[in-house]
């Protein structure tokens, strides 16, 4: 509900099912191309790739945002791409990278980059939706300006968990707890999709800083998309077995006390601590150790 645009804009496209047969019975993992990897979806010249596709330039203006998504639907992997977000006044928009499902019952992993006015920090938001609930906000402060410097952001997805991490510093982790009755995303594909528009009626300080249009364009640039990750085509999985690592991996407990230490530190908000949200009672996964 909180995405128009992005959603808008994957509704708009016509769906091409992928006509590849998948002979292959090993992962795939692809790197670099974002001409290979990726479509522009919305905002036509507003979305660019550059330097033979190894840069992606989204831009927002009065006119139009801009957005792009993954060729490939996926069912699990490991995904991370390298973003810098656009500098100085961003008050009112967000920058978006994230893996969504189609339908209304639909499953969502998100990374959302909530701008802000100069000097003052983004916010970055995230949720998990499975099977058309979400509602699963945390955010956090970064420890670095996301403005200078490319950083990374990946998704892992696997039929266990899902774990945020930026720069391979856990700050989320989502379990499979089905188990409990908790839906979990795993029997839809997802693409990934990634664009920028004007969120300010929510984005900062919810909603109260709009946007600042003489700062317009509004540039956030993408590079070194890499996937280890099970492509969906025609209802068969390129992967056949869970030998690979990221499949089964658990978070080690270096991973699991840097995860802590975002959580004691950067985290600002974190539903499972609101309970004006959810009068009736936490969500289940609430009260499992981590969520
Ligand atoms: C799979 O996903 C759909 C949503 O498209 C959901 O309605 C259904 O209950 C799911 N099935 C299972 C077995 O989890
Ligand atoms: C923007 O800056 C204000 C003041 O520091 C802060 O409260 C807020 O969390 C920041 N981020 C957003 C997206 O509103
Ligand atoms: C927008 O930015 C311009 C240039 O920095 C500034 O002069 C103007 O006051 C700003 N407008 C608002 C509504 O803050
Ligand atoms: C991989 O493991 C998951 C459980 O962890 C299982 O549900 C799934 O069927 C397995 N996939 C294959 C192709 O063996």
């Amino acid at each position: 509900m909180a995405y128009p645009p992005a959603h808008l804009a994957v509704l708009l496209l016509p769906v091409f099912l992928l006509l590849v047969v998948v002979l292959s019975s090993s992962m795939v993992d692809c790197d670099d191309n974002i001409n290979q990897d990726f479509d522009i979806t919305w905002g036509n010249d507003h979305a660019q790739i550059l330097n033979n596709g190894e840069l992606l330039k989204l831009s927002l203006d009065q006119s139009s945002g801009s957005g792009f998504q993954s060729k490939n639907q996926y069912l699990f992997g490991l995904f991370e791409m390298q973003l810098k977000l656009a500098p100085g006044n961003s008050a009112g928009t967000d920058t978006s990278f994230y893996l969504s499902s189609q339908g209304s019952a639909h499953d969502e992993v998100d990374f959302e980059f909530l701008g802000n006015l100069s000097g003052d920090p983004y916010i970055l938001h995230t949720n998990v939706f499975s099977q058309g609930r979400g509602g699963r906000e945390q955010q956090f402060y970064l420890w670095f300006d996301p403005t200078a410097d490319f950083h990374t952001y990946s998704i892992l997805w696997s039929p266990n968990y899902i774990v945020l991490s930026v720069d391979g510093t856990p700050i989320r982790e989502f379990k499979n707890l089905e188990a409990m009755g908790v839906p979990y995303p795993n029997n839809q594909s997802m693409r990934i999709i990634g664009s920028i528009w004007n969120a300010d009626f929510w984005a900062t300080r919810g909603g109260r800083v709009k946007i600042n249009w003489t700062q317009a364009p509004f540039i956030a640039y993408y590079r070194k998309f890499h996937a280890k990750a099970c492509i969906w085509s025609s209802a068969m999985s390129s992967c056949n077995s869970n030998s690979s690592s990221w499949f089964t991996q658990e978070l080690d407990p270096k991973s699991q006390e840097r995860l802590k230490w975002v959580q004691n530190n950067y985290m600002i908000y974190n539903y499972c601590a609101d309970v004006n949200k959810f009068p009736q009672g936490l969500p289940a996964e609430c009260s499992a150790a981590t969520t």
